[in-house]
């Protein structure tokens, strides 16, 4: 008897664009993209970010023209970062009633009511040094030390201050401990009850976030995060962290960055029955622009492919710049 010729040819589902499309094991949509956006003080501001072409520092009245953009687009949200006019020790521009990103949630709710509204929680754009928390300038080691539990009701009256503003989400990406319980319970003081927390759960100290801390001017005056953020070894601590927040009242979780980290995003979903964010970072943004503006790379491929692996490790949504972008080839 000869051999059977391999029954299995898996090439005959591939020859065919309509076969392709049937067979298609993951799908990204406008509606699982989330567009980080960075809000000023003024109005009529749109001023390129020179590390992330296409980004724009956007005032109040412009990040409306975004929203609308973004909404009509079909894009499910935005997550607000600001510059705020003055930085202090304190971080008080984090949660001035009238903070910068206070005003833009404020303008979205008014004016494009039906796009979802996640503000970042950090402190790290709001104090004069730079860091995610309150700073000891001689910690251990002699080194700077954030300081873990000094820091805490800050990020809560941060968060607090943000859904009183029309935050829908609040995403705490400042990697302190026990910052997710301290959040829920002072969100619960004030009968903020229903605002989720989108956890920034595994968030690792990574070169990628090179391009944001132009854009935020939020790079650190001394040290630098790794005493706070995760180490891009470890992938166990990833599971460790993810359980400490679900326990304390996390939502929703985000592995941060996204590329890199793929086997983390499918780690988390495994594990964890919680819907998974996944952040396509300022870098992963850059290096594909830049790759692209010299003609190495095809722009809208890479980006499409880049968001569908997102997907398919295992992320429900994915928090990316090319949010606009990606929708237009997904609407074409
Ligand atoms: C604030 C924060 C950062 C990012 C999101 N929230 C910067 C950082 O941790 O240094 C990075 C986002 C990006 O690179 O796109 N802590």
């Amino acid at each position: 008897m000869t051999v059977p010729y391999p029954v299995h040819r898996p090439r005959r589902l591939r020859g065919d664009a309509r076969l392709r499309n049937l067979v298609r094991e993951t799908t990204v949509a406008p509606g699982d993209l989330i567009a980080p956006l960075f809000v000023r003080e003024g109005a009529g501001v749109r001023d390129e970010i020179a590390s992330m072409p296409g980004q724009y520092h956007l005032s109040p009245d412009t990040l409306v023209e975004e929203g609308k953009a973004l909404h009509d687009a079909g894009v499910a949200g935005v997550i607000l970062f600001g510059l705020p006019e003055k930085k202090d020790s304190k971080a008080s521009g984090a949660y001035a009633e009238n903070g910068i990103v206070q005003q833009g949630l404020r303008a979205l709710a008014k004016k494009v009511p039906g796009l979802l509204r996640m503000a970042d929680v950090c402190l790290c754009e709001y104090t004069d040094h730079g860091h995610c928390g309150v700073l000891r300038k001689e910690g251990r080691g002699g080194d700077a030390e954030v300081l873990n539990d000094e820091s805490l009701p800050m990020l809560a009256r941060t968060a607090v201050s943000l859904a009183e503003a029309g935050a829908d989400v609040v995403a705490p990406s400042d990697m302190m401990d026990g910052r997710v319980e301290a959040i829920r319970d002072a969100l619960d003081d004030e009968g903020l009850d229903q605002v989720p927390i989108l956890s920034y759960a595994a968030k690792y100290a990574s070169a990628f976030y090179g391009p944001f801390r132009d854009a935020a001017g939020s790079a650190p005056q001394v040290g630098d995060r790794r005493g706070y953020q995760m180490d891009p070894a470890n992938g166990d601590e990833a599971i460790a962290e993810c359980d400490l927040d679900v326990e304390e009242g996390a939502d929703m979780l985000m592995v941060k960055p996204a590329l890199p980290y793929l086997d983390i995003v499918r780690r988390v979903k495994d594990e964890f029955g919680l819907p998974l964010g996944a952040y396509h970072v300022s870098g992963e943004y850059a290096m594909t622009v830049a790759a692209a503006e010299r003609g190495w790379l095809d722009r809208e491929r890479t980006v499409l492919e880049s968001l569908v692996s997102i997907r398919r490790a295992g992320a429900d949504f994915i928090l990316t710049y090319f949010a606009r972008e990606a929708a237009g080839y997904l609407n074409k």
